[in-house]
């Protein structure tokens, strides 16, 4: 068959998961709790369906089987997070060696199947002792993520090159913070502006206690979902609106990771509303010291921004609105139930402002996916045929491809997800995986995207 993109020498294709969404096994193997196990037990109720964390793919067992899956799919990359509360219950103090060697296992066996394993240190699964310190607020908490952090170095950095601090660190911020959909569920900007700094310091120190290792041919990067703002009209207020959310959702964490420092028009629109985190001495330069090697790009949606012109905001007084799912979006949307649009092109306006104006640092595309909600109607002859992904991931790569072409730096492309896994309160809802889940049996099944991705990845373009 020929191929009509190609994609450059060795790149990177697999998929992303993280460890409260798939390894399940939340309270064996000597695990602490985490705020999910925590909220969980507190308010079942809010998870769709009532499924909580411990009812996950199971990968904590099925790891070795899911492996072959992964090479029978040509993956020659795979993301998955390690656990701080699995690998040091409480937050501080003791390895729990039960994970050590689960962590070791599952590094090598990707490693025996020629998978390069990229290895992720947070994805939004604060220990419960840590969170009741004051989670990201608490500073001392920044310095016992950096002992883990360091930890994790020391035990796997002989065998893991790809190491990310944190996977799109904007969400805890908003979801714990602002809008009520992680745990601790405050709602208050200024502490959420103290969370999302907090995170960055956090970023910075873990990238140096990285660099002082001295590893051979290994990186260390940040995962950042990147929402491209599009103004709803060109009327000024809402342009403002639309520089203030790219401010806000990207350029903060964006700005410091790559370039080193924040942009001097959020410092602005801080000060001007007396919003500036509590900072230290020596801050602004540790961050300037340590910035990332490498970029990892969740992909979703774009944000549609229309300033607010009626209403106060009621999260913050300087925040812009913008819609979630009750806007009819322009375009296509996801599902038929949820309106997350579909907007291809916005990959290519992501790579090319990484080209432009962050000195085209390397990257890839480290999530993009396409959440179904009853997939079972897609069932034909016992498999989803989900077509709807297959022209989801190619109208995305054709894009890229485009990026590449015009010289931006990408390296490869995941797809959220391996398999179906438990995503936050929205458990079970959307499905997103190249194998769907049987939740009752564990049972993991091919879906046709699964044979379009092994396609791909072995002509490496399609
Ligand atoms: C991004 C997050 O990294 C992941 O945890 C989540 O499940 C997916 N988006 C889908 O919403």
């Amino acid at each position: 068959m020929s191929v009509e993109y190609k994609f450059p020498k060795d790149f990177w294709w697999g998929s992303a998961t993280s460890a409260t969404q798939i390894e399940g096994a939340a309270n064996e193997g000597g695990k602490g709790r985490n705020i999910w196990d925590y909220w969980y037990s507190k308010e079942p109720n809010r998870f769709f369906e009532g499924v909580g964390p411990e009812t996950t793919s199971d990968f904590y067992h099925t790891y070795q089987e899911d492996i072959k899956r992964m090479k029978e799919i040509g993956h020659n990359t795979f993301r998955l997070s390690i656990s701080w509360s699995r690998l040091i219950p409480g937050g501080k103090g003791e390895l729990n060696q039960e994970a050590v060697l689960f962590y070791n296992h599952v590094i090598n066996e990707l490693i025996a199947h020629e998978i390069e394993p990229f290895v992720n240190l947070f994805h939004f699964d604060m220990p419960l002792e840590m969170q009741e310190m004051g989670g990201w607020e608490n500073r001392q908490v920044v310095d016992l993520f950096v002992d883990y952090a360091n930890s994790c170095f020391e035990l796997f950095g002989d065998r893991v090159k790809k190491w990310f601090t944190f996977n799109e660190p904007v969400v805890p911020v908003e979801g714990g913070y602002l809008y009520d959909f992680h745990y601790p569920n405050i709602v208050d900007a200024k502490r959420a502006i103290q969370v999302g700094y907090h995170t960055m310091i956090a970023n910075a120190k873990s990238i140096k206690a990285f660099r002082s290792h001295h590893f051979k041919d290994s990186q260390i990067g940040i995962i950042l979902n990147l929402t491209p703002s599009y103004p709803r009209s060109q009327n000024p207020a809402d342009l403002k609106a639309s520089q203030i959310a790219d401010l806000f959702f990207n350029r903060s964490f964006l700005d410091p990771a790559v370039l080193g420092k924040y942009p001097q028009e959020f410092i602005q629109l801080l000060e001007e509303h007396g919003q500036l985190p509590q900072t230290e001495e020596g801050d602004t330069a540790l961050i300037a010291a340590n910035t990332v090697d490498l970029l990892g790009v969740n992909y979703y949606q774009p944000r549609r921004v229309k300033a607010k012109d009626h209403l106060p905001n009621p999260y913050s007084p300087f925040m812009p609105d913008w819609f979630f799912d009750n806007y009819e979006m322009p375009g296509r949307k996801m599902n038929k139930y949820r309106g997350w649009e579909i907007y291809e092109k916005g990959i290519y306006d992501i790579m090319m402002n990484l080209k432009e104006n962050y000195g085209n640092i390397e990257s890839f595309v480290s999530e993009n996916g396409m959440g179904v909600q009853d997939e079972e109607r897609f069932i034909k002859d016992g498999r989803i045929e989900d077509d709807y992904r297959i022209d989801f991931i190619a109208g995305h790569l054709k894009w890229l491809h485009q990026a590449i072409e015009e010289g931006c730096n990408a390296k490869g492309y995941h797809l959220w997800s391996f398999m179906d896994n438990w995503s936050w309160m929205n458990a079970y809802k959307n499905r997103y995986g190249f194998f769907s889940v049987d939740i009752e049996t564990k049972e993991r099944k091919p879906k046709k995207s699964a044979y379009f991705m092994k396609r791909v990845a072995e002509q490496n373009g399609f």
